[in-house]
């Protein structure tokens, strides 16, 4: 899930590949670099940690040149060092690359014993050093890549250019994603079309095994046997607008702060105000004669699916498989031919979404996409997509996306219910009402951001936090220790309430901090009871809850919360958001890094 950019142009390249690398910083920024020909030879320059240490040693060393290429990096194989850092060189040639060589190891092996020297621990010189020898060995840059390329087991993405070759650049897509922007007697390659939007909006996206020749004033694109194919060029919604961060401190403020509005915005695509129904696009599918829902995702994205299955199960009455990507693809999951599967994707390229996505089509599966970039590979490869209008998420926590997925989720629900005779249109109107007040309810919740930053600090003294919620709030509480280690760095665990006693609760002490999420559904009374149990082995707890009064939420609670009240259907989305400001107010706390946590990336192309 590193970012890549290559440029064929027709000025100098390297401030315009730091701009496009900007984009893409979102894929990584363990370690940048760009490669470029002065004069026909390759000269690099690579820096440790973000793009802005990249800015500077460019600043001290221009790099001149119209034809280059460069690179933001997530670690895979070495460290995040400038040695290991893109584009790798050897001996004619440079590559960029995103993605895991799986046979790198072998291939190494026999280019050392072939003479080889290697310089770094990565997967990506053995791609180097192979087009290096076929070079030696007298082959063209192009067939040179080609042999390369027939010998490479794994996913990637490529980009490569050679030295005295001025108007050449070949890219390779298989699993990872690639695309080829169109100028004006210019090319571009790029992992998005966000990254190429600067240059252009003319953009082909690579099919998987592909691999493309360009030169300034062609572009031919080979599949993956070498035959010649044609990929359509299509014009791209991705803008140049960098997105900034008004007058937050954090791109996460901002997005948790615009939640009233993107909700509001999707919403107003999914439902029919004036008849307070809900009103889907056309789906080339219908849920009355299904008999189960199969639902895939990762990380956030896959605790919203979870939510979405009490939905459908209680509302629709569809019995719902939901499992995280990296397993269901590998799982073998029998799935009936005809039936639904649906992954749900703010990037929309996570590759073990996406595999599990190609698996569910080739067991004959209609496919639906929940997904936030419209232009991503998800959205391509499935037969319908539902997208959510949060807007370019950019925080690596996802936040926005994330109730946006469960607006939508929502809405995808009472459609089933509808669809399978399991709602009445009064009741299809109530839920769809509750719905409508979201926006609102948490624009209220946002004007009380002080006191949840004023429990966030009393968070960060702890050694754990626990997250508590039962039913449809339990994907909630994965949800809230998820974002709070992954930004602030403390450990968090989330529990189903019930589950506490047998384990969880040998944890708690009075360094541990407990957060209840209890609003007064059908489940208020159980999960004060688990509360109590807390309580009483003297741990700090915290409650989030709709109504607070001085002796109905329990003893012991050290600080608590007011969740609008609403229709228990709602709440996962209206409790989502204090979970997210507890995690970010403590993260600011911390002093970590929130928008760009460590080891993490906002997009995850490789398995
Ligand atoms: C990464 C991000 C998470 C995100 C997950 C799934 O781990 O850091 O915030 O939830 O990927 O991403 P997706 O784009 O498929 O929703």
């Amino acid at each position: 899930m590193c970012g890549i950019v290559g440029i064929l142009g027709s000025q100098p390249v390297a401030p315009l590949m730091l701009d496009a690398l900007r984009r893409l910083e979102y894929r990584g920024y363990d370690s940048a670099g760009i490669a470029t020909l002065e004069d026909g030879e390759l000269m690099r320059q690579r820096a440790p940690g973000k793009l802005n240490n990249l800015q500077g040693v460019l600043a001290s060393r221009p790099l001149a040149g119209t034809t280059g290429i460069g690179h933001t990096r997530w670690a895979t194989h070495g460290a995040p060092t400038e040695n290991n850092a893109h584009p790798h060189a050897a001996k004619g040639v440079a590559v960029v690359h995103n993605g895991i060589i799986e046979n790198f190891r072998e291939l190494r092996e026999e280019l050392e014993q072939a003479g080889c020297d290697f310089e770094t621990e990565t997967d990506t010189e053995v791609i180097v050093q192979m087009i290096s020898c076929e070079l030696a060995d007298g082959k063209s840059p192009v067939d040179a890549v080609k042999a390369t390329l027939k010998r490479l087991d794994g996913a990637f993405a490529l980009g490569i250019i050679f030295s005295g070759e001025q108007d050449l650049m070949i890219g390779a897509r298989r699993g990872s994603p690639l695309a080829v922007g169109h100028g004006e007697a210019e090319m571009f390659l790029g992992s998005d079309a966000v990254a190429l939007a600067p240059f252009t909006n003319k953009v082909t996206f690579l099919d998987e095994g592909d691999w493309v020749v360009l030169t300034r004033k062609s572009v031919h694109i080979f599949d993956e046997n070498g035959a010649p194919v044609k990929r359509p060029v299509r014009f791209t919604k991705a803008t140049a607008y960098m997105a900034d961060k008004g007058n937050h401190r954090h791109f996460m403020a901002k997005e948790i702060a615009e939640q009233p509005e993107v909700i509001g915005h999707t919403l107003g695509e999914y439902i029919d105000m004036g008849e307070k129904r809900v009103k889907l696009p056309d789906l080339p599918f219908n849920f009355a004669g299904l008999s189960r829902l199969t639902i895939t995702a990762c990380g956030t994205a896959y605790y919203a699916g979870l939510a979405a299955k009490y939905w459908f199960e209680q509302v629709a009455r569809l019995p719902v498989d939901i499992d995280i990507a990296s397993e269901f693809r590998y799982r073998e999951a029998p799935l009936a031919e005809g039936g639904l599967s649906v992954v749900i994707s703010q990037s929309g390229e996570t590759a073990d979404t996406l595999a599990a996505l190609r698996y569910c089509a080739e067991q004959g599966q209609h496919t639906l996409g929940i997904v936030n970039v419209q232009d991503s590979s998800i959205a391509r490869d499935c037969d319908a997509i539902m997208p959510t209008y949060a807007g370019p998420e950019i925080g690596v926590a996802s936040t926005k996306a994330f109730t946006c997925q469960l607006t939508v989720l929502a809405c995808l629900a009472l459609a089933a219910a509808r669809d399978r005779n399991t709602i009445t249109a009064e009741r299809e109107r109530e839920l769809v009402s509750a719905l409508l007040k979201v926006p609102r309810q948490i624009a209220d919740m946002l004007r009380h951001e002080d006191d949840l930053k004023r429990i966030a600090k009393k968070l960060t003294d702890a050694t754990d936090v626990l997250f508590l919620g039962r039913g449809i709030n339990y994907p909630i509480a994965l949800e809230g220790a998820l974002k709070l280690k992954e930004i602030s760095y403390i450990h968090a665990e989330g529990y189903a309430a019930g589950e506490l006693k047998h384990g969880p609760i040998a944890l708690i002490d009075k360094d541990v901090r407990v957060i209840v999420i209890a609003p007064h559904d059908a489940l208020y009374e159980k999960t004060v009871s688990n509360m109590e149990e807390v309580a009483a082995r003297g741990a700090k707890i915290v409650l989030l809850t709709d109504e607070i009064n001085g002796n109905g939420n329990g003893s012991g609670t050290f600080e608590q919360f007011r969740v609008p009240k609403a229709n228990a259907f709602v709440n996962p989305i209206l409790y989502a958001v204090p979970v997210q400001l507890l995690a970010y107010h403590a993260a600011v706390f911390m002093g970590t890094d929130i928008d760009q946590p460590r080891n993490l990336a906002k997009s995850v192309t490789v398995e």
